[in-house]
């Protein structure tokens, strides 16, 4: 009886010491754990008299249980203790100002390719996207450049091999979709070109629009509405357009577009090299052959077609005179075009 009230008295004492849960649980194992001390004293029990056994056993259990519940009332102290002084750790001040998340945004090509397919979806363009690797047939002879024809000088060509390649421009679209599609015809089609090209102006790889109307009476004055409805809506209603005649074999006739430089309005500066225009794209007539070579009555059916890059006017649009930044992924440059900065 003694040990047993020795031990109750030394439980209550080394628990008043306690001051954290992880030192009580410790303890908890030391007194009323498998090998612990309340439990030791079972394991006399061979010792005590037979007669005596059944009371002894009844007391040490009773003593396990008070102890136990010391310790379930401390734990409940400890714990609530633990938790104030975690939350008070944790306290933040709300008074403080936030810390600023910087956001991304979509890069200046991508803005501008968006408004470009914007203006002609809403004159009811559809969009088709043709393969970036092609063959010489969709690339060249389908647009009326046979083999040996020197228009093949105006593109300098990425080759796998003889007949497949890396589309220099999107205009195999044309053809492809001609193919696929009978007329009426309205279709654009975006997309990464390669030209063997790198300077401030030119980039091994940059992005066209190539545009495709084909159905019955379709002419030059419908193209040059067209574009002029374009320029006015990616630049502004000041903006004027000139059409120059040029040559594409895939068009005839053929023309260049320039607008009035945006930067000194037609007066002449260094951006468009004091001639006050600035090009923008090529277009024409779809020449005949093209037509029939992709199955196409051209006798009942016309077309205009147009080729824009989106790098030259991302940057007549924003006043950029180094094609390469686009490409350098600077973010003091990307995050100029950040709209919700
Ligand atoms: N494919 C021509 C180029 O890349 C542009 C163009 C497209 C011209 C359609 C006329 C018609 O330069």
């Amino acid at each position: 009886m003694q040990e047993i009230n020795n031990l109750r008295e030394k439980a209550k004492l080394e628990l008043e010491k306690v001051s954290s849960t992880k030192e009580l649980y410790d303890l908890k194992t030391t007194f009323v754990g498998k090998n612990g001390l309340v439990t030791g004293l079972l394991r006399g029990m061979k010792d005590i008299p037979a007669e005596q056994r059944a009371e002894f056993g009844k007391v040490v259990n009773q003593l396990k249980e008070e102890i136990a519940s010391y310790f379930d009332e401390k734990e409940k102290v400890l714990v609530e203790k633990e938790t104030f002084e975690k939350f008070e750790k944790e306290r933040v001040d709300i008074t403080l100002p936030g810390v600023k998340q910087k956001s991304g945004s979509l890069h200046p090509l991508n803005i501008v390719k968006n408004q470009i397919l914007e203006a002609f979806c809403g004159m009811g363009f559809e969009i088709f996207e043709g393969p970036e690797i092609d063959s010489d047939y969709y690339c060249f002879q389908a647009l009326n450049i046979p083999k040996d024809h020197p228009a093949r000088d105006m593109q300098d060509t990425f080759y796998f091999s003889e007949n497949v390649l890396l589309r220099p421009h999107t205009s195999p679209g044309q053809v492809r979709t001609m193919e696929k599609k009978a007329p009426p015809i309205k279709i654009l089609s975006p997309g990464r070109v390669y030209r063997a090209d790198d300077d401030a102006s030119h980039s091994p790889m940059f992005h066209q629009i190539e545009g495709l109307v084909v159905d019955k009476g379709v002419s030059l004055c419908d193209l040059k509405g067209l574009l002029d409805e374009f320029v006015r809506i990616i630049f502004n209603s000041e903006t004027k357009t000139r059409f120059r005649p040029s040559y594409f074999p895939f068009t005839e006739p053929s023309v260049e577009v320039d607008v009035t430089c945006c930067k000194c309005h037609g007066k002449g500066c260094s951006l468009c090299k004091g001639t006050g225009w600035i090009e923008i794209l090529g277009a024409g007539v779809v020449n005949k052959k093209v037509l029939e070579m992709s199955g196409i009555d051209s006798e009942v059916y016309s077309g205009l077609a147009f080729g824009l890059g989106i790098e030259r006017i991302t940057m007549i649009k924003y006043g950029i005179s180094d094609i390469r930044t686009l490409f350098e992924n600077n973010i003091k440059f990307l995050s100029q075009f950040n709209r919700r900065k």
